[in-house]
């Protein structure tokens, strides 16, 4: 019983490895590590899970390898879940670099999707979307059931494409697949991208913190802890007979001012706030209807943005100087 788990150098992928190599379970991952963000980071997620005698990684590109070829008959025979985590993140990248979107996160769930269908043991197939689909959706929170042909950018597109690719593979072959539409995940060990993490760097650097106009408004913050959590009682649970499509957030919106006020206090520094138009690929709001995902496991986040930020503030300073 293996778990191959793609994305294994990326934050989301490398905490969910850590929680089912720490209970035993054997992993294969896959990461091309590629330099939209700092590769050494993703090296040292790496060196990590490589301490484990029950992982081991393939350094290809799910986009350009044959990923029938990466893996032994005995793998192939082995492997009972895929968590499909590799993708091009970054709303803003996207518009200035749509085909990168186009590659990882539609070619890339098809391949996973065709190796998925040639897997006699594999039980189920989880994979990461975005709250981004949710787009220009005004109804609030945010629920699996809202219409999502909206996007608002090309990060949105390709991850709503990844949902319909898994919906047509349902069809044509039967895979049980459930889709994560992942509602900023932050914490230890997380992507440099990132608004906080961004925010984070500019405040102990003394650089300028630049808040969007209306970004008073609010965003649902995921803790990585309680994500991982999430994942791994989903993965547990295949679908019968559908495709579901499940938020991950904390459904708890809070305005961004207040995540800078936060991060001042656990880096001890003031933030040097520079208001700017919001840029139109950004949505204003973002929040989390939990009912579905509550229907079918018992999760409740557990971690407030205080305490999560605490525990990421302290991983930054200490890896910012490591
Ligand atoms: N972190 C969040 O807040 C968030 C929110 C919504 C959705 N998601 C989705 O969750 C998933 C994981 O996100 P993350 O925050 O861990 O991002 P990440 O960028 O840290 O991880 C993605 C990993 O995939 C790898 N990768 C990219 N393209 C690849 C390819 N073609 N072949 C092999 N490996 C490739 C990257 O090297 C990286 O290590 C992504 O699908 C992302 O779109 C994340």
């Amino acid at each position: 019983m293996t778990v191959l788990v793609t994305g294994a150098a990326g934050f989301i992928g490398f905490s969910t490895c850590l929680r089912l190599l720490a209970s035993g379970k054997q992993v294969i991952g896959i990461d091309n590590l590629n330099s939209y963000y700092d590769p050494a980071l993703k090296n040292a997620r790496l060196a990590q899970l490589e301490a484990f005698p029950n992982f081991t990684i393939r350094k290809i590109d799910i986009a350009v390898d044959d990923l029938l070829t990466v893996f032994t008959a005995f793998e192939q025979r082995s492997i009972t879940e895929i968590l499909h985590f590799a993708a091009q993140a970054g709303v803003r990248h996207s518009v200035m670099m749509p085909f990168a979107f186009v590659d990882a996160n539609v070619r890339g769930q098809v391949a996973i999707l065709e190796l998925a269908q040639r897997l006699p043991a594999l039980r189920h197939i989880v994979y990461a979307s975005s709250s981004s689909v949710y787009g220009r959706n005004a109804a609030l929170p945010f629920r699996e059931t809202d219409r999502v042909d909206q996007p608002g950018s090309f990060y949105a597109v390709s991850k709503r494409a990844a949902e319909l690719t898994a919906e047509c593979y349902h069809h044509l072959h039967q895979l049980p697949l459930t889709g994560l539409r992942f509602f900023t995940v932050y914490g230890p060990w997380g992507r440099p991208d990132m608004a906080y993490y961004l925010f984070a760097k500019a405040i102990t650097e003394g650089r300028p913190v630049t808040l969007y106009e209306g970004a008073s408004l609010g965003r649902d913050f995921t803790f990585i802890d309680d994500a991982v959590d999430a994942i791994c009682a989903v993965m547990d649970l295949p679908p019968s007979d559908q495709v579901r499509i499940l938020n991950i957030g904390s459904n708890v919106p809070e305005p961004v001012a207040r995540l800078i006020s936060l991060l001042e206090n656990f880096l001890g520094r003031k933030a040097d706030i520079q208001m700017t138009p919001r840029p139109s690929a950004d949505v204003e709001y973002t929040w989390a209807s939990l009912e579905q995902i509550q229907q079918l496991i018992d999760w409740q986040p557990a971690t407030s943005l205080e305490t999560g930020l605490e525990q990421f503030s302290r991983w930054f300073l200490s890896y910012q100087h490591s």
